[in-house]
């Protein structure tokens, strides 16, 4: 059973999720799949074709013309190509984050990228970051995470990071973003955001990301 060797790490925005996963995944020895970067792809292509993320048919007519590739980077994370084009260095601005998480709340656009998400799966040995991977792309995940925080933290910290890397920040701001993307991933009515039954539940609010990550590798080499 292939899956058996895919962790599954899900939470809200802002929550730090792909940097405890990247730093799990390269202890591990494993790949690391960053699925929120799919759908940011997905947002970018929409929004280069002028398509509007809730229009579902015109998105899923749109969906038969984008080949997403992710290609590996030497950092452990991926740089991601559409039709050809690398695209990574647009994905993350605070109009793509809601864009993805609007054109994610489609479910052509979630049969497309999960398809894909479990054919990676497959490949084994996979630390698979997201929303929805313990609940659905993943369901037999060995082991499955779910990471939590308060809003405000998780601005705080990412008002933190922003600011580390020279950029001028307004935290008010990216708190608005995380409390709407909140609202969206968890109120959808498909692949919510929410813990799988068997996830183990980590509010990482009080806890560094070496403690989170020690967490999760102390679970799965005790398994
Ligand atoms: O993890 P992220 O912030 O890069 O994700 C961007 C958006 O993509 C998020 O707001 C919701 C959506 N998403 C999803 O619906 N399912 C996933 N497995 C990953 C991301």
């Amino acid at each position: 059973m292939p899956e058996l060797s895919v962790i599954a790490i899900d939470g809200p925005a802002g929550v730090g999720k792909s940097s405890v996963s990247r730093v799990v995944a390269a202890a591990l020895g494993y790949s690391y799949l960053d699925t929120g970067a799919m759908y940011r792809a997905v947002a970018v292509f929409m929004g280069d074709a002028g398509i509007s993320d809730t229009d579902s048919t015109a998105v899923a007519h749109a969906l038969i013309d984008l080949h997403l590739v992710l290609a590996p980077s030497e950092d452990g994370s991926a740089r991601v190509l559409i039709n050809g084009l690398d695209i990574t260095n647009r994905l993350r601005s605070p109009e793509i984050s809601l864009a993805s998480s609007r054109v994610s709340a489609l479910p052509p656009v979630r049969q497309k990228l999960g398809a894909m998400q479990r054919q990676i799966g497959e490949t084994g040995r996979v630390v698979a970051e997201g929303r929805d991977m313990g609940t659905v792309v993943f369901p037999d995940a060995a082991h499955k995470f779910f990471l939590d925080a308060k809003p405000e933290i998780r601005a705080r910290r990412r008002a933190l990071q922003l600011q580390a890397m020279g950029q001028r920040v307004d935290e008010a701001e990216i708190l608005r973003e995380i409390i709407q993307r909140d609202r969206q991933d968890s109120k959808r009515r498909i692949a919510r955001l929410r813990p799988a039954a068997t996830a183990v539940i980590i509010d990482t609010s009080d806890k560094t990301q070496a403690e989170v990550v020690r967490m999760i590798i102390d679970r799965v080499r005790a398994a």
